[in-house]
C-alpha cells in the first residue's frame, strides 16, 4: 500500500508583483537603442545608480521598470508601499543637476553613461521633480545626519530627480566574480535544476563569521538551499573589500559547508544602511531572486546607533505576510555559549553573558591588524588568516 503522495511539480515563488521584469536589450532592439543614444543627451550616473540600473534591468527589484516618478516616490517615503499598493520601503531614484533637469523635459529621452563612461542605456523620462531629500532621509533613514552614509549619499546626489522607464544596452561591466554574477532567472534556473523547493537567503557585507554560518545552517535545517548572496556593490569605505569577503566565503564553503547545498552568487546593489527600512527591500529583492526565505538577525542594515537592534524584525509586522511573500527568519544575538559548548542565542543558551564568546566589531579589527588570530569560537582560523593576509597587505580597513 502506498498513499500515493509524490513530490509535486516544483512551482517557483512568484516575483513582487507577480512579473520577473526585464529591462535589457536584445538583438535587433538593442542595436536601434544603440544608434539612437548617439544623438541623445547623456547624463552621467553615480556608481549608486549605476547599480540600480543593474537590478532593476535584470529583474531584481521586479516590479519596477525604471526609476520612480513623485507619486511612488511619496507613496513610498510616507506609507511604505508603491501607487499600486505593494510593499516597497526604499526610493529608487535617478538624480541630476538643476542644469541638466533645466535641459530636457518629460517625454525626452535622455542616455545613461556611468561614471567610467560606459554608455548604459536609454531613459524616458516622464517625471522631473526637485528631490525632498531631508524627507526623504528623516522619513526612511530616520536623521539627516550626514554621518550616516546613506543619508551622506543622498546629499550627493543632484538636486532633481528623473522618473520613468529604462532600457538597458549594456550591464555595467564588471571585471570581477564574473561567474558568480548571477541574474534573478539564473539563480530562480539553479534552484529548479536542484529541485530546490525551499530556498535561504544570506545577505551579507562582511566577511562570514560563526555567527553567521550559525544562521544559514539552522535556516538550512529547514530548507532545501542556501543563496550565499553578498552584497558587493558600494558599501563605506571601511567596510571589508569584496575581494577579500569573497575570498572568505569561498573557504568557508570549501571547509565548512555541503558544497551542493550553496548557491553563492553576487548580490550588485549598493548598500543603503537604511536599517528596518532595508530589510524589507532585501527581503523582496531575494524574493524575485527566487528564495522563499530570508535571514533577519541583530541590527540587519544597520550602521552605528541609528537603529534599534531588532527594528529590522518589528517593520515585517506592519505588513501582511502574503504581501511580502517571502517568509523572513527572525535571529536573536547569536554566538558561541561555553556552558553548553556550541553556538546559541539570546532564545537558546541557558547561560549568561559570561558564557557567551562575543567580540565588538572593533575589536575584532585591531586583533586581525594586529596579526592576532580571534577565538576560534568566534571566526573559522581559515577566515581569520585571510582577513589577516588581506589587511597587512592593503590594509583595507574592515567593519567586521
Ligand atoms: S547587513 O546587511 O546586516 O549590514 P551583516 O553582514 O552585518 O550585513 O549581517 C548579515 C546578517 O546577519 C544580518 O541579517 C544581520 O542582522 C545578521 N547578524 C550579523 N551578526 C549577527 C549576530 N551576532 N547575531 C545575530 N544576527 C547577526
Ligand atoms: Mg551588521
Amino acid at each position: 500500500m502506498t498513499t500515493g503522495y509524490t513530490p509535486a511539480p516544483l512551482k517557483q515563488i512568484e516575483p513582487h508583483g507577480g512579473e520577473l521584469i526585464n529591462r535589457v536589450l536584445e538583438g535587433a532592439a538593442r542595436d536601434e537603442a544603440l544608434a539612437r543614444a548617439q544623438s541623445l543627451p547623456r547624463l552621467t550616473i553615480n556608481e549608486w545608480e549605476e547599480s540600480d540600473v543593474e537590478i532593476i534591468a535584470v529583474g531584481a527589484l521586479s516590479p519596477l521598470r525604471g526609476f520612480m516618478n513623485p507619486d511612488d516616490f511619496e507613496s513610498v517615503v510616507n506609507d511604505m508601499r508603491l501607487t499600486n499598493g505593494l510593499p516597497w520601503t526604499l526610493p529608487v531614484t535617478l538624480s541630476a543637476s538643476a542644469d541638466f533637469a533645466g535641459s530636457v523635459r518629460e517625454g525626452d529621452e535622455v542616455a545613461l553613461e556611468s561614471e567610467r563612461g560606459q554608455l548604459l542605456g536609454i531613459l524616458k523620462i516622464e517625471s522631473k521633480y526637485k528631490h525632498n531629500k531631508s524627507k526623504e532621509a528623516l522619513k526612511v533613514y530616520g536623521t539627516d545626519e550626514l554621518a550616516h552614509p546613506g543619508v551622506a549619499a543622498i546629499y550627493k546626489k543632484g538636486e532633481y530627480l528623473l522618473g520613468g522607464p529604462i532600457d538597458v544596452i549594456d550591464l555595467p561591466h564588471h571585471d570581477d566574480f564574473l561567474d558568480r554574477r548571477l541574474t534573478p532567472s539564473q539563480t530562480r534556473a539553479v534552484f529548479r535544476e536542484r529541485n530546490w523547493r525551499r530556498v535561504v537567503a544570506f545577505q551579507t557585507r562582511n566577511p562570514i563569521h560563526r555567527a553567521h554560518e550559525y544562521m544559514t545552517k539552522v535556516a538550512m535545517e529547514i530548507t532545501d538551499g542556501l543563496l550565499l548572496h553578498p552584497l558587493m556593490g558600494k558599501t563605506k569605505d571601511d567596510d571589508v573589500s569584496p575581494e577579500l569577503r569573497m575570498k572568505t566565503y569561498e573557504v568557508m564553503i570549501e571547509k565548512y559547508y555541503p558544497k551542493d547545498r550553496v548557491l553563492l552568487a553576487v548580490n550588485p546593489s549598493a548598500m543603503r544602511y537604511a536599517g528596518p527600512r532595508e530589510a524589507i527591500f532585501h527581503a523582496i529583492l531575494r524574493k524575485n531572486y527566487g528564495c522563499t526565505h530570508f535571514i533577519v538577525g541583530r541590527d540587519h542594515a544597520g550602521v552605528g546607533n541609528y537603529y534599534g537592534s531588532f527594528d529590522a524584525h518589528y517593520i515585517f509586522d506592519y505588513f501582511e505576510p502574503e504581501e511580502i511573500g517571502i517568509t523572513p527568519l527572525f535571529f536573536d544575538y547569536t554566538f558561541y555559549c561555553r556552558k553548553t559548548g556550541g553556538m546559541a542565542s539570546v532564545k537558546t543558551s541557558p547561560g549568561t553573558k559570561e558564557d557567551w564568546v562575543t567580540l565588538s566589531g572593533t575589536k575584532v579589527r585591531e586583533m586581525l591588524r594586529a596579526g592576532e588570530m580571534p577565538p576560534p569560537e568566534f571566526t573559522r582560523p581559515e577566515v581569520a588568516r585571510i582577513l589577516i593576509e588581506g589587511m597587512a597587505r592593503a590594509d583595507t580597513g574592515a567593519n567586521i
